[in-house]
């Protein structure tokens, strides 16, 4: 069952693993990425996809050193089964795409794929790539294209070492808020 209490233990346990080839950790890089949603004023299921984002490597046997050994462990895929009962499309959806958001801005904005860090830049090469025409208008269908993007953004800018955020409790309250009551 999906809890604030779960997510937190979550975080305790698994969350000091380094964030695949950067200099931060994974639970430094979701608390980075939901603190910059929440001071640029996005709502509730935005903070909590930023918050939730990269839970499928904490997840995830592999950990994240997958993608340095060459492999795309397709954690943003892997996570939404266990996040999708309990949690709004607002929050579920944005977290699948995230993916293929760094894929549709590498070719759209220009200057997106020169930004990345070397580690987002090698795990493009496993995750497909640059989007072509035809995937850039299928990204674009999306409902939820916005917010992926809005996500992407933010996860990218969540690479920063030694920056201070709030601790994960600050942000439960928002997860409790969208958290679905099953009978
Ligand atoms: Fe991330």
């Amino acid at each position: 069952m999906l809890t604030p209490a779960a997510i937190e233990s979550l975080f305790a346990r698994e969350g000091s693993s380094l964030y695949g080839g950067e200099a931060i950790s994974q639970a430094e890089h979701a608390l980075q990425c939901a603190w910059a949603a929440e001071q640029q004023g996005d709502d509730d299921a935005l903070v909590v996809a930023c918050l939730l984002h990269d839970l499928g490597h904490l997840l995830s046997a592999q950990r994240d050193d997958a993608l340095a050994r060459g492999i795309d462990d397709l954690h943003q895929h892997r996570v939404l089964p266990f996040l999708r009962p309990w949690l709004p499309a607002d929050v579920v959806e944005p977290i699948g795409l995230h993916v293929e958001a760094k894929r549709y801005l590498c070719a759209v904005d220009p200057d997106y794929e020169d930004a990345l860090s070397d580690a987002s830049r090698h795990s493009l090469a496993l995750q497909g790539g640059t989007m072509n025409p035809r995937q850039v208008a299928a990204f674009e269908s999306h409902r939820q294209a916005e917010r992926a993007i809005r996500l992407r953004r933010h996860d990218d800018a969540a690479k920063v070492v030694g920056l201070a955020t709030p601790p994960i409790s600050h942000f439960l309250p928002r997860v409790a808020a969208l958290l679905r009551v099953r009978a």
